[in-house]
């Protein structure tokens, strides 16, 4: 027996995590997609928001829409709280009223990162700067507006598209002989691929009578540093390419100041999806051959 496909409704479907979730869901008979980039649907206009939603009647909402960069917010807090924060709580009125579920995509910067073995839902958050503070503030109003909600914190996303730190470094060692990487702040590398799969799976467990909602965290697995990471990176691009990079030169965050303060620790603990859900955490490693290759099908060597 055949049931209807479950309708989803994806914000920022353009971005790195939107896109990857989209192209896994649309691949999958089991979903019928409405993908939803920021000129199609801005979650921070009200009206705009309860209008598509009415319009659509989705059976679940995926948000994608946000501002990620840390640096970016210090620079313009207005716009990462509009966005992060207000543009969350629009959704979760919206889908409060209608009754539509909501899966929400949230970070690891709502921690300070002084634990140094991670973070598990349960630990206080306390976020360091105008990023981290917007999106805990994103999912306060989730909390308190509508239950019917997941939050999934993640961690140092990657992809072959959009603004990341794997594609920031191969165009850094393709254009210059020194590279400095931080080796004192760690965290769990997850590609936005690894990503979708996990939301994917929510979603049909959910669909399928989950009673589960609540906040969960997903990272890849291994711990790295950016060092480590980049070190992965690079040794991945050399199989395709002669880079310009010879050096890549470790510093401590001290001596690699940038205008957000970055929790040292973001290492998320990953134990409740596992136990919920049955989601295991995958190696980052091969996520990223696979990316850089996709990197170099597309760029001209
Ligand atoms: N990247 C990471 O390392 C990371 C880590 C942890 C958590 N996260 C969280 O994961 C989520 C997705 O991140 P990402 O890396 O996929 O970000 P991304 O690539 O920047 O994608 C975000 C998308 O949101 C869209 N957008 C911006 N303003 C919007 C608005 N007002 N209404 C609707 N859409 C809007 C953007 O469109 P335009 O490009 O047209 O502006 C973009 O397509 C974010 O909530 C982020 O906080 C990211």
């Amino acid at each position: 027996m055949f049931a209807d496909p479950v309708k989803v409704l994806i914000t920022g479907a353009d971005g790195q995590a939107g896109y990857a979730i989209t192209h896994l869901a649309k691949s999958d008979p089991f979903f019928a997609v409405t993908a939803l980039s920021r000129k199609q649907l801005d979650i921070t206009q009200p009206e705009k928001v309860i209008e598509q939603l009415d319009a659509c009647l989705p059976d679940y909402v995926i948000n994608c829409a946000g501002l990620n960069s840390a640096d970016r917010a210090e620079r313009e807090p207005e716009r990462a709280y509009q966005l992060n924060a207000e543009g969350v709580k629009n959704l979760a009125q919206a889908c409060a009223s209608l009754s539509i579920p909501v899966i929400h995509l949230s970070t690891d910067y709502v921690f300070d990162g002084h634990y140094a073995t991670g973070y598990s839902e349960k630990d206080e958050t306390a976020p360091l700067g105008v990023y981290g503070l917007s999106k805990f503030q994103g999912e306060e109003y989730l909390r308190t507006g509508w239950p019917q909600h997941i939050i999934l914190r993640v961690s140092w996303l990657f992809s072959e598209r959009g603004d990341n730190f794997m594609l920031r470094l191969l165009d850094e060692a393709r254009h210059q002989e020194e590279i400095c990487a931080v080796d004192d702040r760690r965290g769990c590398p997850t590609s936005a691929y690894d990503l979708a799969r996990v939301v994917v799976a929510i979603l049909k467990q959910i669909s399928n009578g989950a009673d589960a909602w609540g906040t969960y965290h997903y990272c890849g697995a291994e711990v790295t540093t950016r060092y480590g990471f980049s070190e992965a990176v690079i040794a991945a691009a050399r199989q395709y390419e002669n880079l310009k990079a010879t050096h890549l030169v470790p510093v401590s965050t001290k001596d690699y100041p940038t205008e957000a303060q970055r929790p040292s620790t973001s290492v998320l603990k990953c134990q409740k999806i596992l136990n919920v859900f049955g989601i295991r955490q995958r190696p980052w490693r091969s996520e990223l051959q696979r990316l850089v290759r996709i990197y170099y099908d597309q760029v001209e060597t």
